[in-house]
């Protein structure tokens, strides 16, 4: 059977969890392959409700081991602490159940100090982060300054390692931003001790999921942050530090492209966003909060609200050029059930000049004005729906009218947050 990666294809928050909880019961490896504990998927199951950051959100599935790719960056507190929290709800979180690799790079102290400095220092042009650290630590892997899970296996190389960048980091620190050092010894014992917890965690994940792919077993790639986000195609610098779209899941799962066989995009039937940046589609009237009211559209990691908005095609569309999707999940539909109408942005205008690409400069993104289709509303609820045949006439057909504008034809159709709430308009597997 073939490898399945599930992508946000908007700014994140699309509602990965729910779909991933869902497609897990069906799958033998899920593996989380980027971001780090910027990510919050929320999970509703029999369970239980359950706001998950690192851990996989296929945990759940009896059938399911679950993976944190090299691809992830670990703050092993806020890992440890996720894993205590499932095991006290009676998920089972043991190791042989969960693997973590050994070549994941860690979130330091200092890298959640200077994400904060970093952010502060921008001032107007902050990019809204979630304060995670992400950015730093995504440089220094990339610097070749990070430190991995591997690395605090072994108490002598780690207490070398940290001292030389531990000083360059108290350069900075004390130099440039003026704050306080940080202590060697308090840094290299508090880590040691995540090491001795993590230790049977670890592994060399790569075998895991080469043996399960041969084995014709169902891998999941979990994406963590949404395709918009991109550093590469998304609304950089408004953008997170590592690569949320199908081609990265390859990268931070260490599996061949040709491994991956489906790519199901998870879009919300409208838009969000949470931190700076552009949003073409924004609403700021009372539609806008009612959205975000009757959504509670609010940060599962940082407890921000979320910007709302009209769904975004041309975004989509782009989204779909760089994934590929062989399909897609639409969620939060129930939210659209009280609406007399909805918009639905097919283009933008610059002056009198149409745009139908999403572009590369913000500048030019920035003047974009949306052209919005109406389509009428089907005022009626659809949380009990579980076959798209049941759904209401204008449901259906805002449904058809994504698919075109697209080009890409639903799998899923998320009608509420619990597991249960889904129709299937076309099996994943
Ligand atoms: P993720 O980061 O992509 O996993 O998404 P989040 O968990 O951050 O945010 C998605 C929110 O939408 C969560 O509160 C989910 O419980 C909720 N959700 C997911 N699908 C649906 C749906 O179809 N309807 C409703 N009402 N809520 C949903
Ligand atoms: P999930 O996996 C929504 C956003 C932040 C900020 C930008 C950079 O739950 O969909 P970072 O901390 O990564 O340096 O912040 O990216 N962001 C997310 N927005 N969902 C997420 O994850 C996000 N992860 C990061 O708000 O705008
Ligand atoms: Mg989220």
């Amino acid at each position: 059977m073939p490898a399945i990666a599930v992508i946000g294809g908007q700014w994140g928050d699309e509602g990965k969890g729910k779909v991933v909880d869902y497609v897990a019961e069906h799958s033998d490896v899920v593996v989380r392959f980027s971001g780090g504990d910027n990510a919050g998927h929320t999970v509703i199951n029999q369970l239980g409700k359950f706001a998950l950051h690192l851990v996989p959100s296929g945990i759940f599935s009896r059938r399911a081991v679950s993976i944190i790719g090299n691809g992830v960056v670990i703050n092993p507190e806020v890992l440890l602490g996720e894993i205590d929290m499932l095991a006290k709800r009676g998920v089972d979180v043991s190791p042989g159940r969960l693997f973590i690799s050994d070549r994941a790079h860690l979130i330091m102290p200092y890298h959640v100090i200077l994400d904060e400095l970093e952010e502060t220092a921008r001032g107007a042009s902050a990019i809204g982060t979630t304060k995670k650290g992400i950015g730093p630590v995504f440089s220094d892997k990339i610097a070749r300054e990070g430190i991995r899970v591997g690395d605090i296996l072994d108490r002598r190389n780690f207490m070398e390692q940290l001292r030389a960048i531990l000083d360059q980091k108290n350069t900075l620190l004390t130099c440039v931003y003026n704050a306080k050092p940080l202590s060697l010894v308090k840094i290299y014992e508090q880590y040691i001790e995540f090491g001795r917890r993590l230790q049977p965690y670890a592994a060399e994940t790569t075998a895991i999921l080469e043996r399960a792919l041969k084995d014709k077993k169902v891998v999941m790639l979990e994406g963590a942050q949404g395709t918009m986000l991109d550093p590469d195609f998304g609304t950089y610098p408004f953008a997170t530090s590592s690569s949320p779209i199908s081609g990265g899941a390859c990268v931070g799962a260490g599996i061949s492209p040709r491994a991956i066989t489906r790519i199901l995009g998870v879009f919300k039937a409208y838009c969000t966003r949470v931190g700076g940046g552009p949003f073409p589609t924004e609403l700021t009237d009372e539609i806008g909060d009612e959205i975000r009211e009757r959504a509670q559209e609010y940060g599962t990691t940082t407890g921000r609200p979320r910007r709302c908005g009209w769904f975004d095609a041309v975004a989509a569309r782009f989204s779909n050029r760089v994934n590929g999707f062989t399909g897609m999940a639409i969620t939060r539909f129930d939210i659209l059930d009280t609406l007399e109408s909805i918009k639905v942005c097919t283009a933008y205008t610059v002056g009198d000049k149409t745009i139908t690409d999403f572009p590369a400069s913000l500048a030019l993104l920035g003047q974009c004005e949306p052209v919005y289709e109406e389509l009428s509303g089907w005022k009626t609820s659809t949380c009990d729906v579980r076959r798209f045949a049941d759904l209401p006439a204008p449901a259906k057909k805002y449904v058809n009218r994504l698919e075109e504008l697209i080009g890409c034809t639903t799998n899923l159709i998320c009608v509420g947050p619990e597991r249960s709430q889904t129709i299937v308009k076309k099996p994943v597997i």
